[in-house]
């Protein structure tokens, strides 16, 4: 099979396209012929790392979609020919989705619907299970999302054009929330709407809180955050009482500080969120939700759903990894099987 592998870190020109044998699955494994990759941001880090592999070779990519192959011993609930969706499938493993076949334990692979198409599968694993865990954090729940679940919540999405704030959109507004997004321009903004957002606005402004006051007069009650260096500030102004800050990246700064007095008066929770870290429970009840989601569409992908498409081959890979380290809006995937749909 076709295998895009690394052994050292590196830029993009560590990636080589190459044979190898697919592995048979193990007990609790399965094996997956991959239809689609997924390029997230943690796949080019991960590759471009100073730190040594702790892998002799790597196959790179967190997320992709295809169909079961192969299903080893005591596997119960997933069988040969099922589509499916993976996440994680690249952590502390070798065995990413940048290759035709990948063997996976069973618990990170998830029955797809017939109607869901691959493009849709393999933008979900780090996207839309980041944005499950920053909206399942609130003091007073859900745990789980599902229809109503946010019903009567004001959730702050900020950059709503990326590709865990698009996942975050559609999941609180399936959820019953009502949404502020915040975009760079103008271009952002129209995908923003697309993906369901109820009112966008454009940073940076001077006048952004008072914006969002007037909008959300009791305060924001989630917020889903990707610049927490930035936006701590404007974060602790808007938000409401109990309210959630849910960060999961660091872009624009290592570092935040915030009004300790503004943070306790509101019983703020300040909630870090790491996908690798969060624990089998949370992933669980992200899978479980995310299916139901998918299952009702609120999940689509596509410039006219407010995340346009931005396609490669297997052996273009290191071109991927570059356009997502670029920072091409929208979301980048690797067609691995033409005949798979
Ligand atoms: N902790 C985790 O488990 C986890 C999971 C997924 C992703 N991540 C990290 O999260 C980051 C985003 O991932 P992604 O796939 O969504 O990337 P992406 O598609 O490139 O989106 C990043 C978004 O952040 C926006 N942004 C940057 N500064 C902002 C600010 N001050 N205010 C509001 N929005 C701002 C950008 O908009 P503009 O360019 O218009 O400013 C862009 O839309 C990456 O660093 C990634 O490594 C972490």
């Amino acid at each position: 099979m076709r295998s895009v592998i690394y052994s050292k870190p590196g830029p993009s020109s560590v990636l080589q396209l190459t044979e190898r044998e697919p592995a048979a699955p193990g007990p609790d494994e399965v094996r997956v012929r991959v239809a689609v990759s997924g390029v997230n941001p943690t796949d080019w880090k991960a590759r471009a790392g100073n730190r040594p592999l702790e892998l002799d070779e790597v196959v790179p990519n967190q997320d992709g979609a295809g169909v079961i192959d192969a299903v080893g011993a005591d596997v119960d609930d997933l069988q040969v020919g099922d589509r499916v969706w993976v996440f994680l499938a690249a952590h502390q493993r070798p065995t990413g989705t940048a290759q035709e076949f990948t063997v996976l334990p069973a618990s990170r692979v998830v029955p797809l619907p017939d109607d869901i198409g691959f493009d849709v599968a393999a933008s979900l694993g780090v996207p839309a299970m980041t944005a499950h865990r920053a909206l399942t954090v609130h003091e007073l729940g859900p745990a789980h999302l599902s229809p109503g679940s946010l019903d009567g919540r004001v959730v702050l999405v900020q950059g709503g054009a990326g590709a865990v704030g698009h996942a975050a959109i559609q999941l609180a507004r399936w959820a019953g929330a009502t949404v502020i997004a915040t975009v760079s321009s103008d271009e952002k903004a129209a995908l923003a709407s697309a993906a369901g957002a109820d009112h966008v606005l454009q940073y940076p402004d001077g006048a952004l809180a008072s914006k969002v006051r007037s909008i959300a007069p009791n305060g924001v009650d989630q917020i889903v955050e990707v610049a927490l260096a930035q936006n701590a500030a404007l974060d602790a102004e808007v938000l409401a009482n109990h309210g959630s800050i849910a960060y999961y990246a660091n872009n624009n700064g290592d570092e935040f500080t915030a009004p300790i007095m503004a943070s306790f008066a509101k019983n703020a929770r300040w909630q870090g969120v790491l996908l690798y870290t969060v624990g089998q429970e949370a992933l669980a009840a992200a899978a479980h939700d995310i299916s139901a989601a998918l299952e009702a569409g609120a999940l689509p992908v596509g410039e006219d759903a407010g995340l346009p498409l931005t396609w490669f081959g297997l052996e273009d890979t290191a071109a991927a990894h570059d356009a997502v380290e670029a920072g091409v809006t929208g979301k980048v995937l690797i067609r691995i099987a033409d005949d798979l749909r």
